[in-house]
């Protein structure tokens, strides 16, 4: 499918957002995603591979929102993009995260973001407040420093509360954002029931698989994963999926149940 770039602006550091108009409208739920390639790059075939990204948010007039960190060759061709470029891009592909909870899920709503894991949690934040209104929505959030926490500000207008932390302890807890939900589920009853929504590097996830394995808490992760095609036929995406075999993030999330993947890949 084709867009047309809206803007694609540097909001600070090497983070970038960019807005983009579809030639059709799409319809997308948080966690779910795009493979994403500037079209004027095609005939080049540079990168030659599209690069995965979340949805970070569905304008109400059709617009999709993309909140990126410049890391390498595809990342940096996508930040000189400008107004009216037209981009190349697959999707909504993936599962996303589930908003409606179960029946029997009770407790409070527990965010998790780590770094860039931010991009798709805000939309999933709005998401939980429109269809669990009574419930309390925590967002954690974390980064090596204060420039890495995005979003921060939108978040604590929706959020119950914003938990931060930085690794050097400029903003927020200093450490780990898996140390700051450590501590808050500490702080709690261990009877405590609640549903875990993360978004994050695979170690912050696996940490988190640990901290809440004991108790009464469900766990949704959206896993990061090198992509080739998105749409599960490379095999490039594969996980190890507990008790034998594999997922493949593309297709068969990129969100699962915490309990369901073996971290030792
Ligand atoms: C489902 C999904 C959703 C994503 N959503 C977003 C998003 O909303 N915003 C965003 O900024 N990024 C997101 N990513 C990561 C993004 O796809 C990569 O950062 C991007 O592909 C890097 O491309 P590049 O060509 O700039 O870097 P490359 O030149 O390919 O790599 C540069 C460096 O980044 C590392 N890297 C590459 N891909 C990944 C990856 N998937 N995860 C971790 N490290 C990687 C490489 O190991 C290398 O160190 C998402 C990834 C997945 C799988
Ligand atoms: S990215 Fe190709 S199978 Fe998942």
């Amino acid at each position: 499918m084709r867009a047309r770039v809206i803007s694609n602006l540097c909001i600070k550091g090497s983070y970038y957002k960019l807005t983009i108009k579809p030639s059709t409208s799409i319809r997308a739920i948080a966690g779910q995603f795009l493979m994403i390639r500037p079209a004027a790059y095609q005939a080049f075939y540079e990168p030659l591979l599209p690069r995965p990204f979340s949805i970070h948010r569905l304008s109400p007039d059709g617009n999709l929102e993309i909140l990126y960190k410049v890391v390498g060759k595809g990342t940096a061709i996508l930040a000189r993009c400008g107004n009216n470029d037209e981009i190349d891009f697959l999707g909504p592909l993936g599962n996303g995260f589930p908003v409606r909870l179960t029946k029997g899920s009770s407790g409070e709503i527990l965010i998790v973001a780590g770094g860039i894991g931010v991009a798709p949690m805000l939309y999933l934040t709005e998401s939980l407040r429109a269809s669990c209104p009574e419930k309390r929505v925590i967002v954690f959030e974390g980064g090596r420093e204060t420039v890495d926490l995005l979003c921060v500000e939108e978040l604590k207008k929706i959020a119950t509360e914003v938990i931060l932390a930085t690794q050097d302890g400029s903003t927020g807890i200093k450490g780990y954002v898996t140390e700051a939900l450590e501590w808050y589920l500490h702080k709690r009853s261990s009877e405590m029931q609640a549903t875990v929504y993360a978004c994050g590097p695979n170690p912050m996830l696996k940490r988190i698989a640990e901290i809440v394995y004991p108790l009464n808490v469900d766990t949704y992760f959206s896993l990061e994963a090198t992509m080739a095609c998105g749409i599960g036929l490379c095999m490039g995406c594969a996980v190890k999926r507990k008790g034998g075999g594999y997922f493949l993030v593309c297709k068969d999330g990129p969100v699962f149940r915490g309990e369901t993947i073996d971290f030792d890949f």
